[in-house]
């Protein structure tokens, strides 16, 4: 019986020893590294790179648009990241909620494969998460540029990102850091300033965007801080509102000291800030399609300024380094990858990218290297992103879409945009702000009661859209019926004959013209004339009433002949669905602040005409803008104040030199402090001038 029990003894240890052991083995077997959010990321995507075969990296490179998806897809071909085009929605007037479906729907094909790698969702968010019906539109770029003011970009990107999110998606292809050198470019509203240093300043909203990079860590690597900020995409790189005449993607002439000064500050602060992407351009440099660029991609970008994140295509962007576009693809994928391109927007056919690109590994024409890092900077930001712990979205943020705070917010923005360029036939005759009573006024015009128009491109439909359906928003007119007082008699007519109005007594007209929506290429134009009717609606109403013009526009438009005839004028760009701000200005509620962040041509024939330029002979010069005082804070008198143009140059200054010592800090750039001996402010090197009209 003894022994009996010892031998059963023996053989209960043995039997919890090998359990143990195995217990311990399996445990060991199943810890998987890039599993583990514990691990500092550079090990986790080293981890799971070291696990990937071709086509699984291969897969990580592609984006294809949504329509070209299916869950069974993503998993089958181990498709990397997912793409919404402009206006490409899962429904129309799809909620948060059917957005976060659609998404992890897909997500769900993505992590039914092998590794379980996340998909990236990326869309065109670049006034908000402008795709979405609901959403808070802020103001265009331009408008954005009108404001100076880095705070409320940062606060914007906040709002944009919490906005992007309550739709499940991670991944924005903004901001646009285009410096528009020529107002005849379609794209000229997605640029903040015709100045690079505007430009530079506005990058601000990439911290809102992503998150702050805290005190004390290293400043320059990509960053994303948790799951209500979004990774962002610095583009297009580089020079794209640089082409000759404004064509869209056409050929920017410049040389490097040009292509540095004017169109590449901007990217310094924005791989600072630690932007996780970089959009690549249509354009060509000097002939050479940026696409294929490996001079300034992989050399510039990646080698000098150290940028760590990845580097995206634009849409088909691979397919126009050949002309015509896509004659040679097999060319176009070893040109772009070469050039170090990252992640390829492909968009629709993914089967004929990856057959190529695997070819162009599989003989050598490309090396494994170069797969190894795009994939590892893809695979960074995925982990910066949190999509490995948390890949599928849920519905918590659903009510941040178009949410009150958000829209006072885009209003906020909209009444620091709007720029003052006339006020009064003269300076002791202004008009604004206007009177909330009155007997009976008059609105009128294209734009006064068309939320699409005051929206532009890239809202809800890829090309803008017209009316008041497409999406949540307040109109001009709204505003100005929300406004004025509960007796004052609002007239609205789009378009009054003049008979009708020397027929009829009105105290005051407001009157809302400009641009039709247009993006991209649809917005190139020779002859920059605001749409029909409105020079007629401008010449018969302010013929007949004293009136207001409000320009909404994505740019200077010709305003010389008419400017005479007008008695105030407000160019508002496209403030997008927060007309409550247009009004908040004119009636005094807050003062006219915004100052041109472009300059105002006479005629088309003088441009491109940049501040700096010696045949500069502007309408309204760069950095124009009369103010008005708010009637909140006082009671009497709508005094219009010369801008104190000492102060702003002092501010400038000290701005340029705070840039100066924190470029100092980059190691990495003689050509940046190049660059800055050479820097003289635009506004110190222009005394600004009152013109004379
Ligand atoms: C849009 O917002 C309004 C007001 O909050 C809400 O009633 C409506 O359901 C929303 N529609 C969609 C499609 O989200
Ligand atoms: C995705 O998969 C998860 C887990 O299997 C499941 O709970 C969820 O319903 C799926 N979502 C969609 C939209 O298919
Ligand atoms: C970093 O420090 C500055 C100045 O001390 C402070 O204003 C800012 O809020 C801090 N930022 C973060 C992200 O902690
Ligand atoms: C620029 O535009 C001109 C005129 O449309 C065209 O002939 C030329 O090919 C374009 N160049 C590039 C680089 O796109
Ligand atoms: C595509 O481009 C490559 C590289 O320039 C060239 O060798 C090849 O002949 C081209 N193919 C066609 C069909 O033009
Ligand atoms: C994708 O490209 C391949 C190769 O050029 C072609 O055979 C195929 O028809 C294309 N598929 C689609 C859906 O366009
Ligand atoms: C101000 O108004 C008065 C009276 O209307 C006029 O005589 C004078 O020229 C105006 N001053 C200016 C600077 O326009
Ligand atoms: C808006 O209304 C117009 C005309 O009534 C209609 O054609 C259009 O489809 C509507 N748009 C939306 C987004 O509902
Ligand atoms: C504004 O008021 C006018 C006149 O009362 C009315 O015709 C119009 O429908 C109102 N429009 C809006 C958008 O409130």
């Amino acid at each position: 019986m003894k022994w009996v029990g010892r031998v059963w003894m023996v053989w209960v240890w043995s039997v919890v020893i090998l359990c143990g052991r195995r217990g311990a083995l399996g445990k060991e077997e199943d810890y998987v590294k890039y599993k583990d959010p514990k691990q500092p990321v550079g090990a986790r995507v080293e981890d799971l790179l070291g696990r990937m075969t071709l086509e699984e990296k291969i897969g990580q490179m592609v984006q294809i648009e949504r329509l070209s998806a299916t869950p069974d897809i993503m998993k089958d071909y181990k498709i990397g990241s997912l793409l919404s085009g402009g206006g490409s929605v899962p429904l129309q007037k799809a909620t948060a909620a059917d957005w976060v479906n659609m998404i992890n729907n897909f997500q769900n094909g993505s992590l039914s494969t092998r590794l379980g790698i996340p998909m990236i969702y990326g869309i065109d968010a670049v006034h908000g998460h402008n795709n979405v019906y609901n959403a808070t539109i802020f103001p265009h770029n331009i408008g954005l540029g009108a404001t100076r003011d880095p705070d409320l970009l940062r606060r914007i990107g906040d709002a944009t990102a919490l906005e992007i999110r309550a739709t499940g998606i991670p991944y924005t292809f903004a901001p646009c850091i285009a410096v528009c050198r020529d107002p005849r470019w379609g794209r000229c509203y997605e640029s903040y300033s015709e100045d690079p240093k505007v430009v530079q300043e506005m990058t601000e909203i990439i911290p809102g965007l992503q998150g702050e990079i805290p005190n004390g860590s290293r400043k320059g690597v990509p960053y994303v801080i948790g799951k209500n900020k979004v990774a962002a995409c610095a583009k297009h790189f580089v020079g794209d509102g640089g082409t000759t005449k404004g064509i869209n993607e056409n050929n920017t002439l410049i040389d490097m000291h040009g292509l540095l000064s004017i169109h590449m500050p901007a990217y310094y602060d924005s791989i600072i800030k630690g932007v996780s992407t970089v959009m690549v351009s249509y354009s060509s440099w000097n002939d050479k399609k940026m696409h294929a660029n490996h001079e300034l991609i992989t050399g510039f970008l990646k080698g000098t300024l150290k940028f760590k994140g990845f580097v995206i295509s634009d849409w088909q962007g691979i397919d126009r380094i050949t002309y015509p576009s896509h004659s040679n693809y097999t060319y176009s994928v070893l040109a772009s990858v070469q050039a170090g391109i990252d992640m390829i927007m492909v968009p629709f056919n993914h089967t004929e990218f990856i057959d190529d690109l695997t070819y162009l590994v599989k003989n050598n024409f490309i090396t494994m290297d170069r797969i190894d890092d795009a994939v590892a900077r893809i695979l960074l930001i995925k982990f910066n992103l949190g999509l490995f712990e948390s890949p599928l979205a849920d519905l918590s943020l659903v009510n941040e879409l178009g949410s009150q705070a958000h829209r006072d917010l885009a209003r906020e923005a909209v009444r620091k945009s709007l720029v003052l360029l006339k006020n009064g036939k003269n300076a002791n005759e202004s008009l604004l702000p206007l009177p909330k009573k009155a007997s009976k006024i008059l609105v009128a015009g294209s734009h006064a009661d068309n939320l699409g128009y005051q929206c532009g491109g890239w809202t809800i439909g890829w090309q803008g859209f017209s009316g008041n359906n497409g999406t949540r928003g307040t109109t001009i007119l709204g505003a100005i019926n929300a406004t004025v007082d509960k007796d004052t008699e609002v007239v609205y007519l789009e378009n009054p004959d003049s008979k009708y109005l020397k027929s009829n007594h009105f105290d005051y007209a407001i009157v809302a013209v400009g641009e039709h929506p247009y993006t991209e290429t649809a917005g190139d134009s020779d002859t920059l004339t605001m749409a029909d009717p409105g020079s007629d609606t401008i010449k018969n109403v302010c013929g007949a009433v004293k009136c207001a013009v409000i320009i909404i526009s994505g740019r200077p438009i010709v305003m010389e002949p008419y400017l005479s005839g007008i008695d105030a004028l407000v160019a508002a760009w496209l403030p997008g669905s927060e007309g409550q701000g247009v009004a908040d200005a004119l009636f005094g509620d807050y003062g006219f602040m915004g100052q041109l962040p472009r300059t105002w041509f006479r005629t088309v024939d003088q441009l491109p005409m940049n501040v700096g330029d010696s045949h500069y002979d502007p309408l309204f010069p760069f950095g124009f803008g009369l103010t008005t005082k708010s009637m909140v804070a006082r009671s009497v008198s709508a005094g219009v104040d010369r801008r104190p143009y000492g102060a702003v140059a002092l501010i400038f200054l000290l701005v340029g030199v705070y840039f100066q010592v924190k470029r100092r800090k980059l190691a990495c750039s003689w050509f940046v402090l190049h660059r800055f001996r050479n820097s003289v402010t635009p506004s110190g090197r222009h005394p600004i001038e009152l013109q004379k009209f």
